[in-house]
């Protein structure tokens, strides 16, 4: 039997690329190497890495000196995956003597041959052609539990075992490896809330943005595909699927059934053993009607949508490129509202892109204190090498973004935690995900417009989905107490009982 060996990938970025570290790890499990979370004991380290922003971007250098004395030592294999290998390429390989390899965003199939070459003919290796036949979207799927006579080993009672064992019985150890359980199975992180991806890469090409370059054009997956993995996660004992693509609206768009991404989410809410789905991201400009009423109609679609806005000015829209008007992206939210009264909003805003005047950052603020986000997530215009934005001449002061940025996180602040102390006193549907690292009285769980809830519980209530009254409100989560079935029916079941027809 050939040696075990060990990888260690460190992520940064999305949850595209958290997702992809995941498949590069079940693909890699097949090649004899197993995660572990200790640097010094792999025999393979790859950082897969994020361009977005600079901030980023930065991270692969510094992370790459970190490891260099690992090469030295241990003559560990080094490589660079995801958006920052996709864009420089060779580029990296010359910067850094003691780099073997880079792989882009299409290449993951390809990772255990290039392994092998490295492995045995000592090459440098740069992976980063694009598949337009959309194969590196195909994943393997995770192993089932073994069956023990009758015995499900995912239904086996948990209290006897660890707390990352759910779906998972313990099958010997290895020392030193972090996930000897993990065999080819889903990993502790997967076991109650899975990503799938349904599509890929991006055609909008909005000024400001490296994703189609580094993602490539749209790539759908064909519905057959996600629905069987979907349905043998669910056959796993996943509850909640997370769908990723970078603008999931246009899903279906290339592909040869017809198909689109409302139809997609009734066939997955029709699957048996799956409580939740959510996905990410929509594109405002895509949002449909039809996508909008699925809110209403699906009872496994979670509350809650992320649609990021980027700016409140419609000058500054237009420079972006995003094919929508501050008015228009109001009216998606007031019909969101409308059709589902509950539903939770998240999205992601730029300061300080170039031209942005003070008038357009007042429009910015505006927006946001009229949609009143749940969330969100805020950064400073960063100039990306190769995008139509890079090119434009009226850049914002660094001081002057900063200010921007300091000024809108506060009024964000403020209102993000009005609304999570809406929630006090109200009942809401959790799903436990793990225990609480806080506490080890207290486990960790997501409301399904995804706030982060923790209350008291153990082990046995990993997976489930449980009531449970908000008492205290946070600026990042939830305080609550479970209910006990016996007192359900006294209290205020705004979220416990399906709002949905
Ligand atoms: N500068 C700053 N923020 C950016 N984003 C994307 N590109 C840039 C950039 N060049 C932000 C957008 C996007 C999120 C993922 O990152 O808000 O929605
Ligand atoms: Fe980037 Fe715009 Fe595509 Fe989003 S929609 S990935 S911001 S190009």
């Amino acid at each position: 039997m050939p040696m075990q060996k060990r990888v260690y990938i460190e992520t940064y970025g999305c949850q595209m690329n958290e997702h992809d570290t995941e498949r590069i790890l079940r693909l890699l499990e097949s090649s004899n190497y197993l995660e572990t979370k200790d640097a010094q004991e792999a025999d393979f380290i790859l950082i897969n890495t994020c361009s977005v922003r600079e901030k980023p971007e930065h991270k692969v250098y510094s992370a790459l000196g970190r490891y260099k004395w690992l090469k030295e030592k241990r003559g560990a294999i080094i490589g660079v995956a995801g958006c920052v290998a996709q864009q420089e390429g060779n580029k990296l390989l010359n910067r850094v003597p003691y780099l073997d390899m880079v792989i882009g965003t299409h290449a993951i199939p390809m990772l255990p041959q290039l392994l092998q070459k490295i492995e045995f003919f000592g090459q440098r290796i740069c992976e980063t052609g694009f598949d337009p036949e959309g194969n590196y979207l195909k994943t393997i799927l995770p192993q089932k539990p073994p069956v023990v006579g009758s015995i499900r080993l995912d239904k086996v009672n948990l209290s006897t075992h660890q707390p990352e064992g759910l779906g998972l019985l313990e099958v010997h150890p290895e020392p030193g490896l972090s996930t000897p359980a993990s065999k080819a199975g889903l990993r502790a992180a997967e076991r109650v809330k899975s990503y799938v991806t349904i599509m890929q890469g991006c055609d909008h090409f909005c000024s400001y943005c490296i994703v189609p370059y580094v993602r490539g054009r749209e790539q759908s997956r064909p519905s057959r595909e996600i629905i069987e993995e979907v349905r043998h996660l669910a056959e796993m004992g996943v509850k909640e699927i997370f769908l990723l693509g970078q603008n999931v609206n246009s899903y279906g768009k290339g592909l040869e059934e017809e198909i689109n991404f409302p139809k997609l989410l009734r066939r997955i809410n029709e699957i048996e053993g799956l409580q939740r789905i959510r996905f990410t991201t929509s594109h405002p400009k895509d949002l449909s009607e039809e996508l909008i009423q699925a809110f209403s109609k699906l009872p496994k679609l979670c509350e809650h949508i992320h649609l990021p806005f980027q700016s409140g000015s419609d000058k500054i829209l237009k420079a972006m490129h995003r094919g929508y008007t501050k008015d228009s992206y109001l009216e998606k939210i007031d019909r969101l509202k409308e059709v589902c009264p509950f539903i939770a909003v998240t999205s992601d805003v730029i300061v300080g892109f170039p031209g942005e005047e003070e008038k357009d950052f007042e429009e910015t603020l505006d927006l946001i204190r009229k949609v009143r986000f749940d969330d969100l997530f805020s950064f400073k215009y960063s100039p990306r090498k190769g995008t139509r934005a890079d090119q434009f001449t009226d850049k914002v002061e660094e001081k002057v973004k900063q200010d921007r940025l300091s000024i809108l996180q506060e009024i964000q602040k403020g209102i993000t935690l009005q609304k999570n102390q809406e929630l006090e006193g109200r009942v809401e549907e959790v799903l436990v995900e793990g225990l609480s690292k806080q506490s080890e009285k207290d486990v960790t769980g997501r409301t399904r417009s995804n706030k982060i809830v923790n209350f008291k519980g153990d082990v046995n209530l990993v997976g489930k989905l449980v009531p449970v009254r908000i008492t205290n409100a946070y600026p990042h989560s939830l305080r609550g107490e479970i209910i006990p079935a016996q007192d359900l029916s006294i209290c205020n079941l705004r979220s416990v009982i399906p709002r949905k027809a």
